[in-house]
């Protein structure tokens, strides 16, 4: 059974993007993984200090050397086979805790251990305001992640517009994308 741990953030635990993630989730368990969702907002998630001299422990090591709740989620998704994003949009972009988490991630990642290179991702974007900044959000994630090597497999802006259909389409993505972990990827 392949796993996927599905991280989502918002302070809101009931809001549009939570929608979004407990319908990913709940399409990928119908496709047979086993999933672990993350509520981000919830964990101990401080920002890069940049250290050293722009560059710490993170390229020497491959570890952050801030205390708090990176290095267990790390290890997760370097343990999961497929990864997945939901955040919620603020300026057009991610928000401060993923923006901070992803930030760490990537200088481990790309610097030095290289854990996530080749496995898949889901990512959304849950615009909740005017729906401005959807895409560019995804792009920034995109991007984020092509630093790690990690391959995006599909994208989705949900916003309050296009709630009513983009949210229960995440549910088919989400069984196709834990079908395809499966079966393979064409
Ligand atoms: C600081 C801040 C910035 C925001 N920026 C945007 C934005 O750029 N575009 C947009 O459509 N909504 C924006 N919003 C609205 C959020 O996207 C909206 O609150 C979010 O989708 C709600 O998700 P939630 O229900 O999970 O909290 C912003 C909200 C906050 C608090």
């Amino acid at each position: 059974m392949k796993k996927i741990v599905v991280i989502w953030s918002s302070p809101n635990k009931d809001g549009l993007t939570h929608s979004a993630a407990a319908s990913l989730i709940e399409g990928m368990r119908k496709g047979g993984a086993e999933v672990e969702e993350v509520w981000l907002n919830g964990l101990d998630m401080r920002h890069c200090m940049a250290c050293g001299s722009g560059y710490g422990a993170c390229r020497s090591e491959g570890r952050c050397v801030i205390p708090d709740d990176f290095k267990e989620l790390y290890d997760k998704l370097a343990e999961a086979d497929g990864i997945v994003f939901v955040t919620a949009v603020y300026w057009h972009d991610l928000t401060e805790v993923m923006k901070a988490f992803t930030d760490r991630l990537r200088r481990c990642e790309s610097a030095h251990n290289h854990y996530l290179a080749e496995k898949k991702a889901y990512i959304a974007a849950c615009a909740g305001g005017t729906g401005n900044g959807a895409t560019e959000c995804l792009v920034r994630l995109e991007d984020t992640l092509r630093h790690m090597g990690v391959r995006t497999w599909d994208r989705m802006p949900v916003t309050r517009f296009n709630k009513d259909y983009n949210v229960p389409s995440l549910a088919k993505g989400g069984e196709l994308f834990a079908v395809r972990l499966e079966e393979g990827f064409r």
